[in-house]
């Protein structure tokens, strides 16, 4: 074919897609013209018999027809595709009588429910929500909370250590939410009333410990608060959380290198049937369970922060609160929470505040 055959052959191939009424003509002429066996893929494989210049030459206006061609099909076909799409929807009707599909909503992980229950409960009292950072250093974790490099409760805290860094010293995830008290101290000065919500790890996994799981600490540091009001805020806080007026809360000595004295904390419960459930059973029923470590802020703890230890004193308490979201929520299994199951997380999560539910109403 000469040039000019090829230009003809173009113009009644651009008449041709300009003709095509439809989706399918338009498909039907384009197999015929780029398919395999089309008239311009034909006429490429012909290249291949001619001498190299007038390879050269028609194969340039060949591929510059193909591209012409193949532009003025996607034209074609987005303007087909309009035009189908505007038929479409003029021929519809909308139903305005039927009822609306069901939005889908997500759901509050029950450990979010619980650690802003805390903080509802707390803000009452007067607390501030401090932060810090999961990926602590060996100072703020242990050594200011007065746990030297030999203490057992390091081992006791089945740490994960960070590789070494440039200085040889290691970074730890935090074992606990107590470095906030630390951290708290440094970048405040008394009175302080704050609570710590957040991520721990320890190297422990079975049905009742995940590497991961959550504390709530908290602190109070001023110039008279005692241990009076340690087990006020904490019986009130008990109570409140678990909405029952007259739960038992025991107070048993204990040890944490970080308080003196310290304390655990127990609170009334029953099993039966094998179930556990929390509130007031009377006297005789002599089952306990523990909630929490608290205690008056140890000296060197203070004077780490940088609080004078002569004028300031003052209480702390954390708590596992995933444990405590399994014991209010009736939830048998630590490790569920973090299988990120939508089954489990639609049974076992809040609807959001705003979100009208049967459940819970407006
Ligand atoms: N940090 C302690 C723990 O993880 C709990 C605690 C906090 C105890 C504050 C006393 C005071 O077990």
């Amino acid at each position: 074919m000469t040039p000019s055959d090829l230009t003809e052959l173009e113009s009644s191939l651009l008449a041709e897609i300009a003709a095509a009424d439809s989706l399918e003509k338009l498909e039907a002429v384009r197999v015929s013209v780029l398919g395999r066996k089309g008239k311009i893929t034909e006429q490429m494989k012909g290249l291949s018999s001619l001498e190299p210049s007038a390879r050269k030459t028609l194969g340039q206006i060949l591929n510059q027809i193909k591209d012409r061609l193949t532009k003025a099909i996607k034209t074609q076909q987005i303007s087909l595709e309009a035009t189908e799409l505007k038929n479409r929807i003029s021929g519809e009707t909308s139903d305005v009588t039927l009822p609306p599909r069901p939005r889908k909503i997500g759901h509050i992980h029950p450990i979010s429910q619980v650690m802003e229950e805390c903080v509802e409960i707390f803000g009452e009292m007067g607390f501030l929500v401090a932060e810090g950072p999961d990926i602590e250093d060996d100072f703020h974790n242990f050594t200011a909370l007065n746990i030297p490099p030999e203490h057992p409760a390091r081992q006791m805290h089945d740490t994960f250590y960070l590789p070494e860094n440039d200085e040889g010293s290691r970074l730890v995830l935090r074992t606990h939410t107590s470095p906030v008290q630390i951290r708290t101290m440094e970048n405040n000065s008394p009175p302080i009333r704050i609570i710590a919500p957040g991520r721990t790890y320890r190297s422990d996994s079975d049905a009742t410990h995940t590497p991961m799981f959550h504390q709530v600490e908290a602190l109070v540091i001023d110039e008279t608060t005692h241990m009076g009001h340690l087990k006020g805020c904490i019986i009130d806080f008990c109570r409140a959380f678990f909405g029952i007026p007259d739960l038992p809360v025991r107070f048993r000595p204990s040890h944490f290198p970080f308080t003196e004295p310290s304390m655990e904390v127990d609170i009334g419960c029953i099993r039966a049937d094998g179930e556990l459930k929390i509130g007031n059973f009377g006297e005789g029923a002599d089952n306990w369970l523990e909630i929490m470590g608290s205690g008056m802020v140890h000296p060197k703890v203070l004077e780490y922060g940088g609080i004078d230890s002569n004028k300031y004193q003052g209480f702390a308490f954390g708590m596992g609160i995933d444990r405590l979201a399994m014991l209010k929520y009736g939830i048998p299994d630590l490790r569920t929470f973090f299988d990120t199951d939508l089954r489990w997380l639609s049974h076992y999560g809040f609807v959001p505040l705003g979100v009208p539910s049967m459940i819970r109403g407006l």
